[in-house]
């Protein structure tokens, strides 16, 4: 607010100050000039500031919320109401805040004190406007809401804050945090609040170990400090030990005394690990933290040159830590040592820990073992080819086995050392053709060797080391890290059919020798030659079974015996498209000829075969398979006598169930192969309901079906040979009925009934044997859709109906109602039911006479009748006593026998 509205406001301001009106000027004369002497210096000469900033201020006499930002200075004109009757003279505030707002006679509302938003955000005040003193308009209600403004600066909830970090805990998990709050608006950002690390102390690397999380307040390492922070010496116990200051000085006695002779209190190293110490012990004692941290707040978000800021310490205390993982342990197969052989150590930071040692995964093989001060122990030799890798996880358990330390995984990784040597079978025999040129691959040689691949131990070298003969020198080359061999002069066989190679396979460590033998064989210079190149023709019955020999055929070929080049296979490369014939070998250069899968006269009656003979090495160049190395083979297939075969292959029937009594549903067609005269029988019909004429196949209903007794049903029809039944074929026929609207929903229960005393409608309900969609839902009505003066009848679901008596009858009654019951599709007839309706028994049953109805009741019903009878016994009883009480002892007799009912 400029100074303009004050001087502006100044007359009506005094007024108000001194409670009276304007007109009172001379009195109020004194108090005007002490208020100009307070309120601010007046720049302005009052025309200048005419009207201007206050006609928005202005507003007729009625409720309004108005907006005053806190500690604004006073006096301090907040709206001037304009009331219509000219006859008003004054104004009046009434509720909370009227201390520091006050009006003028002339309506303008001001600003006494300074509000303060952490005090009230909030104030009503009623106004009444007067003539004289009695009110004439109001009240209205002004509701003046404080503004926050930014003037509180944030402060921590303690001077100083510890924590206390692991050594090796990582980086970025919070050990501690601060808090700090600002009492302005929380909704706004005068009260938003960033966190942020000032300093470090002590700092001597300039690397920051510690962060704090901006939001949250919360202090953490920095990946450096997890790295870098370290506890300072402490003195290490053992299991057991006393932990005492006595104890320490007698530790510090036995590591000192023959070095000095100073007294502990003088002893500044004593006095430092004494410190330690104590601190170790207990978490509180500050004193002398490792590292104190300068942690500020502002508020704004920090991101304003106006944040207001308060700052705290955070003592910060580095706990050792002796529970770290000695990190992978490499141990090399086969380790000569004597077991249990230590391999590393753990401990925990309690020394009086219970260690524990089980394996990650489940191996029945664990040869690790801890020992009480964690010495983990490796009990036998390992063998990386068994096992290259354990996880071990330790326990630091306390006597009831609470955790003391989080569990801790170690590896255990097995080293190869190459403890194989390379492998190869006994002899491997290659063969290569003579007159090969020279560099022709024979074969490619392949050693093993069961050390890890991944390393040196397991890469093989090969070398020839001896030939026999060793007459032509290096006849052969070996590639000395694939082992193929390939010749180095053209092989005869008139210098040496055959070559034995020692072949030396090393990896790093082992070698061992190989026996290579190449034969040099004969160049296939000759064809196979078939002992006769027409095998004739045969006849064969169409049932000859599968796997039969058909005839023996024999090649020979005159290149050397147990070579490539006169090792002979047959191929049947004609006349066997259908894949019916194969030759199978068993002994070189003789086939036989089989039958591999069924033969059909009337598919073809008549093979012409031709076999083809072939080496297994490549002939010699220029040489050609010719007509020698083939034969050919006729074969006539004779037909026999089969069964008839049905032509369609028709397995489901689907009829409808009202079909009428003779008609044909089905032909079945069946031929004899040879065209022999068939025919038909049908089986297994159990309802008698269709034939079937033997000679058409025509399956005729002899009988009207019904679903409702059996919707599927198979029978299978057999067509024979008339003259020999024994050549027969069969099939299975699947019949299903199709549902058909011939049944109408029937009543599940004709009787029923009703206590007037206690009318309760009655449930009716009624099935239908038909499938959807001829049953439900059911539509229930009285006979014809009438509406009936006593009864009321609703359907409540699908297959059920209420039925309300509307007017008790006023004593026992039987009522046969016709009700009509239609199923979905609209079939339906009216049916009887009987409603009883009477005064009921105490259990609540209408007496029912045995018998009477139980022929047409379901058993619960029954049931219901019999607890009927018995309730009606008891109450029979009680009436006959009633009775008899009114009656006098009229006719005793009859009534006692009517009681033993
Ligand atoms: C002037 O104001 C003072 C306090 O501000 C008050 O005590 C005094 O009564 C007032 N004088 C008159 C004449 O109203
Ligand atoms: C500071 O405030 C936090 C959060 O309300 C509370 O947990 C902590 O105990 C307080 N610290 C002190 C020293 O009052
Ligand atoms: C119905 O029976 C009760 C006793 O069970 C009797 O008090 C009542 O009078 C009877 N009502 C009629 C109409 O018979």
């Amino acid at each position: 607010m400029t100074p303009i509205v004050h001087l502006l406001l100044l007359p009506l301001l005094v007024s108000a100050a001194t409670g009276e009106g304007l007109q009172d000027k001379e009195g109020s004369f004194e108090n005007t000039t002490l208020d100009v002497a307070e309120a601010p210096p007046v720049p302005y000469p009052i025309h200048e500031a005419t009207g201007e900033g206050l006609q928005d201020k202005k507003g007729p006499f009625e409720n309004t919320a108005l907006d005053v930002a806190e500690a604004t200075p006073v006096p301090y004109p907040i709206h001037k109401f304009e009331v219509t009757d000219p006859g008003v003279d004054g104004f009046r505030l009434t509720g909370e805040g009227s201390e520091d707002v006050k009006i003028s006679s002339e309506g303008w509302l001001f600003l006494q004190h300074p509000l303060d938003w952490a005090r009230n955000d909030h104030y009503i005040i009623g106004v009444e406007a007067l003539k004289g003193n009695s009110v004439v308009d109001g009240p209205i209600y002004v509701t003046i809401n404080v503004l926050d403004i930014n003037n509180h600066a944030p402060a921590f909830n303690s001077s100083s804050y510890t924590g206390v970090v692991l050594e090796h805990s990582p980086a970025g998990v919070p050990f501690t945090r601060v808090f700090a709050s600002d009492l302005d608006d929380p909704a706004s950002p005068n009260a938003r609040l960033k966190y942020s690390l000032v300093s470090q102390i002590p700092n001597k690397h300039h690397i920051a170990l510690f962060q704090i999380n901006a939001d949250t307040g919360e202090i953490s390492t920095t990946a450096e400090g997890a790295q870098m922070l370290k506890a300072r010496e402490g003195i290490r116990y053992s299991r057991g030990e006393d932990q005492s200051i006595e104890a320490l000085k007698t530790k510090f006695d036995n590591f000192c005394s023959p070095v000095q002779s100073i007294p502990y209190e003088q002893n500044p190293f004593f006095t430092c690990v004494e410190r330690a110490e104590l601190r170790r012990r207990s978490i509180d004692r500050m004193e002398d933290p490792d590292y104190t941290l300068i942690v500020r707040v502002q508020d704004l978000g920090g991101e304003s040159s106006n944040s207001l800021s308060g700052s705290t310490y955070v003592n910060v205390i580095v706990k050792q830590n002796l529970w770290v993982s000695p990190g992978p342990i490499i141990i090399k197969e086969h380790l000569k040592e004597v077991y249990p052989h230590v391999i590393t150590q753990v401990q925990s930071n309690d020394p009086n820990a219970i260690y524990r040692l089980v394996q990650k995964e489940r191996v029945l093989n664990f040869p690790f073992r801890i020992s009480v001060d964690g010495e983990i122990e490796l009990t036998e030799e390992l063998d990386r080819e068994d096992k290259d890798m354990y996880i071990l996880v330790v326990f630091a358990e306390d006597q009831y086995g609470n955790q003391l330390d989080p569990p801790m995984e170690i590896q255990v990784v097995v080293q190869d050392v190459n403890d194989n040597a390379p492998e190869c079978e006994a002899e491997t025999v290659f063969e290569v053709q003579e007159d090969e040129p020279v560099g022709s691959l024979i074969g490619a040689f392949l050693a093993h060797d069961a050390d890890d691949t991944a390393t040196l131990n397991a890469q093989l070298t090969y070398s020839i080391v001896s030939q026999t003969p060793s007459a032509s020198a290096n006849a052969f080359s070996i590639d000395s890290m694939l082992g193929e061999i390939r010749s180095l002069q053209v092989l005869r066989r008139r210098d040496s059919k055959i070559y034995h190679l020692d072949v030396q396979v090393s990896d790093p460590v082992f070698s061992v020798q190989c026996k290579v033998v190449i034969k040099v064989i004969d160049v296939n210079n000759q064809l196979p030659l078939f002992e006769t190149n027409d095998y004739g023709s045969h006849s064969l019955a169409e049932d000859t079974p599968v796997g039969h020999t058909l005839l023996t055929i024999k090649a020979t070929d005159a290149d050397e015996a147990d070579s490539g080049s006169s090792k002979i296979e047959f191929h049947i490369s004609e006349g066997n498209e259908d894949g019916i014939f194969a030759v199978q070998t068993e002994e070189n250069g003789v086939g036989e000829l089989v039958i591999v899968k069924p033969l059909d006269f009337e598919t073809s009656s008549s093979y012409n075969l031709k076999i083809d003979a072939r080496n297994v090495e490549p002939l010699m160049k220029g040489l050609e398979y010719g007509k020698e190395s083939s034969a050919s083979v006729q074969l006539e297939v004779t037909d026999v006598d089969e069964a008839p075969e049905f032509s369609l292959d028709i397995l489901d029937v689907t009829v409808p169930e009202d079909i009428a009594k003779g008609t044909v549903v089905l032909k079945v067609e069946a031929n004899d192969p040879e065209g022999k005269d068939i025919s038909f029988k049908l089986d297994g019909d159990s309802q008698d309901w269709l034939e079937i004429d033997d000679a058409s196949g025509e399956i005729k209903t002899k009988n009207t079906l019904d679903r409702e007794t059996l919707e599927t049903f198979s029978v299978t029809v057999t067509a024979f040979e008339k003259n020999n039944p024994e050549k027969l074929s069969e099939r299975e026929l699947s019949f299903t009925l199709l549902d058909i609207n011939d049944n109408h929903p029937k009543l599940t229960e004709t009787y029923s009934f009703i206590c007037y005393n206690k009318p309760a409608p009655v449930l009716i309900k009624a099935e239908d044997a038909d499938a959807p969609p001829f049953s439900e839902p059911f539509t229930f009505a009285f006979n014809h859709g009438k509406k009936s003066p006593n009864w009321d009848l609703q359907t409540v679901d699908g297959s059920t109906a209420k039925l309300t008596l509307k007017k008790s009858p006023g004593a026992d009654k039987t009522f046969t109602l016709a009700i009509n019951i239609k199923d979905n599709a609209g079939l339906g007839v009216n049916q009887a039911l009987e409603v009883q309706v009477c005064n009921c028994t105490e259990l609540g049953y209408c007496y029912v006479e045995p018998g009477k109805h139980s022929f047409m009741l379901g058993m619960g019903a029954t049931i219901g009748i019999l607890v009927g009878i018995v309730g009606f016994c008891i109450i029979l009883f009680v009436i006959v006593i009633r009775r008899s009480g009114k009656k006098k002892q009229k006719t005793k007799k009859a009534e006692e026998q009517n009681a033993m009912l």
